[in-house]
């Protein structure tokens, strides 16, 4: 059986355990559809305590998730490519519950809004399913931390 050449472009286009099961084409129709935005290191992508209508796929560099409560800034986590965010305020309509700061001189992240979602969670809804339990897991090591 013939084995087809990866087209070029394959290698350019990050890894994202979210979007595993979706096909190819999908997958590239996605990167068409939404913006990607840069941040330098500091650049703030989410600010704690605004209203979500978007959540974001990290495609290239790292971000730290902190939250601010009274006077003290605490860092949850730090995520890195392939890794999204954002999702939490998007699901539930609750305001951000933590900054999001890129950690790294270029972080590239692809910006998903809640329509594209919606149309993606139709066609894909082991994609819903996964944003669901990672914003359930979340949430849970939000309440202990
Ligand atoms: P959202 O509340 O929309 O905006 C801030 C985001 O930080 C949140 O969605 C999650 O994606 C992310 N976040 C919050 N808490 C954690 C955590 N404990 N670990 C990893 N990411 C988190």
């Amino acid at each position: 059986e013939p084995v087809a050449e990866a087209a070029p472009q394959d290698e350019a286009l990050p890894k994202i355990p979210l979007f595993s099961d979706l096909p190819r084409d999908a997958f590239i129709a996605l990167f068409e559809r939404c913006p990607l935005r840069r941040f330098p290191e500091g650049g703030r992508i989410i600010e704690q305590g605004t209203k979500g209508d978007a959540f974001y796929v990290i495609c290239a560099g790292r971000v730290r998730i902190v939250r601010q409560a009274g006077a003290e800034l605490r860092e949850l986590a730090q995520l890195g490519e392939g890794a999204f965010f954002g999702e939490m305020a998007l699901l539930s309509g609750a305001p951000r519950s933590a900054s999001v700061v890129s950690a790294s001189e270029d972080t590239q992240v692809l910006e998903i809004s809640a329509p594209v979602l919606a149309g993606l969670s139709r066609s894909y809804p082991q994609v819903a399913k996964a944003l669901r339990r990672f914003c359930r897991q979340r949430l849970l090591s939000d309440v202990v931390n």
